[in-house]
């Protein structure tokens, strides 16, 4: 017996793995396929509905793309959500206009009457909602009704009941769209009719089914960094291609204090796999000599890593795979996401920072996770929860928290400084309520006073940040106590450092690490 699914149709989103998302979280099982693959639909008994993503381009364009009639002749139930909103409309003999008002960010909208799509939808009569548009639907199809509106979009929620057809201008799959999973829920079990049927269980079976499709007899050696993300990666391969498995774990000297023997500890006794240290430590700083643009550090860490791992993959032989643990969210920020370079946020190390060239292919089995989802993963393979609940950490490590050029002494007194932070964390309860916290040091001296005589040493920034995917971010509310006490601390007992300061900022405008 199959699953049933929902068919998500991305038409460029940023959105579109935050729709999958929330509709996993919500028990369903779906795909993404792009809009220029739709003539490949067929009728599908398994196939429950059909989501139309959100795009940045204009349906007022003719050359856009448009909705393709095989969608309709499936006869099943249509989601469609801001571009896939109004080229439903348009499709079905509505009108769009580009509007000269243009709407993004929060805006409220009105409900005129009940819908399914909107059962316990609107708390009061109002709902604040997540726009990003400047086209609206002007028109409505013959036998669609008007269910809300906004100031800016007379036509925000619409449906067509009979046909089960429904269109939305605003985003309910992000967060800021106060009851925006509702939406999608309503859609999924009272319109789609379908049941809860995908939880991290059937997730694992089916990235193992994958990977071993993918695989076959090949061998595969998987980049370790003892963090969450690598971790369910190596424990998924282990069940899919045990004996074609050598994970790899490279000190970069970049580590937390104690890490490297920590994780050594854990994945040689505990998981059985097959295992390569290699302590890099010394050619890590050698080639980081010098270099102090942060896409610079990132590209040398990135190539020094893939050229280790080529190198002892000779020692294995015929290694054809090279698996890490992408997340999502480093996908999305290390592309351009409307083509242009600046729109490039920072090449993660374990995508945009690797060679061009390179001669393993690689297999990223949750490129398409968030890291909440990632943890579920690993708690359903038995992962311990000092792993599971470990903050993440970046492949780049220290280099990317400490600001210009990167050396021997300014690593080590910034591990003296992060593990105090650390254990302070840990000892006063605040670690598991924190998404990630980290020390880094400032590249700037300044003048300080101690036992009566001047010092002129680092600066060290602590960060601590909530969050649920990293894609946005606060930072951490201590107590002033708390903050004093860590301050006293480190400037007590780290040699180097004079002063601390805690950042304030949010992500965005800010990132959560400082490069
Ligand atoms: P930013 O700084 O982009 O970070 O707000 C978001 C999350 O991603 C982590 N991060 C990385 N992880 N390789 C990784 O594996 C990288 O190159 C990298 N850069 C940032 C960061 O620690 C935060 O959790």
């Amino acid at each position: 017996m199959g699953r049933e699914k929902i068919i998500i149709i991305d038409y460029g989103s940023q959105f579109t793995q935050l729709i999958a998302r929330k509709v996993r979280e919500l028990g369903v099982y779906s795909e993404i396929i792009n809009f220029s693959k739709t003539q490949k639909l067929r009728k599908d008994k398994l196939l429950k509905g059909i989501i139309l993503s959100g795009g940045p381009l204009t349906a007022t364009n003719k050359k856009t793309p448009k909705l393709n009639s095989e969608i309709l002749n499936l006869k099943i139930p249509i989601l469609g959500i801001c571009y896939g909103h109004q080229i439903l409309s348009k499709k079905l003999g509505g009108k769009i206009k580009t509007s000269k008002k243009r709407e993004f960010g929060r805006a409220y909208i009105k409900s005129f009457t009940k819908s399914p799509i909107t059962k316990k939808f609107f708390g009061t009569k109002k709902n604040s909602v997540w726009m990003s548009h400047q086209d609206v639907v002007s028109v409505i199809p013959k036998g669609f009704k008007k269910i809300a509106s906004s100031p800016n979009s007379k036509f925000a929620i619409i449906a067509n009941e009979n046909k089960k057809y429904y269109g939305i201008q605003f985003h309910p799959e992000v967060t800021h769209t106060t009851n925006g999973k509702i939406l999608i829920k309503n859609f999924l079990f009272d319109i789609c009719k379908m049941r809860k049927s995908w939880n991290p269980k059937n997730q694992a079976k089916l990235l193992i089914t994958k990977m071993k499709k993918e695989i076959k007899n090949e061998k595969v050696i998987c980049a370790l960094s003892g963090g969450v993300d690598s971790s369910v990666v190596a424990l998924l391969l282990k069940k899919a291609i045990n004996k074609n498995l050598v994970c790899v774990f490279v000190n970069t000297g970049l580590l937390r204090k104690n890490e490297a023997n920590e994780i050594i500890r854990t994945f040689k006794k505990k998981f059985r796999i097959k295992f390569i240290y290699i302590n890099a430590s010394k050619l890590f700083l050698k080639k980081l000599r010098g270099v102090t643009n942060p896409e610079n550090k990132r590209k040398v860490i990135g190539k020094l890593f893939i050229q280790l791992f080529e190198k002892y993959s000779k020692k294995i032989k015929k290694v054809k795979f090279l698996a890490q643990g992408t997340l999502y969210p480093d996908i999305i920020e290390s592309k351009t996401v409307t083509g242009s370079p600046s729109s490039k946020i920072k090449s993660h190390h374990n995508v945009g920072g690797l060679p061009k060239k390179m001669k393993f292919k690689l297999i990223e089995p949750l490129k398409e996770l968030f890291k909440d989802e990632v943890r579920k993963l690993g708690l359903e393979l038995s992962l311990s929860k000092k792993i599971l609940y470990r903050h993440p950490f970046p492949g780049p490590g220290l280099a990317i928290r400490i600001p210009g050029e990167v050396t021997k002494q300014k690593v080590e007194i910034l591990q003296e400084a992060d593990f105090i932070f650390m254990n302070e964390l840990k000892e006063s309860n605040y670690y598991n309520k924190i998404w990630q916290a980290y020390a880094a040091l400032l590249p700037m001296k300044t003048v300080g006073v101690m036992g009566d005589s001047r010092t002129y040493e680092y600066t060290c920034l602590l960060r601590a940040v909530t969050s649920v995917d990293g894609m946005t971010a606060d930072f951490f509310n201590f107590d002033k106590t708390f903050l004093q006490k860590i301050s006293n601390k480190i400037v007590n007992s780290v040699k180097g450092v004079n002063r601390v300061v805690y950042d304030i900022t949010s992500k965005p405008p800010s990132t959560i690490e400082l490069e």
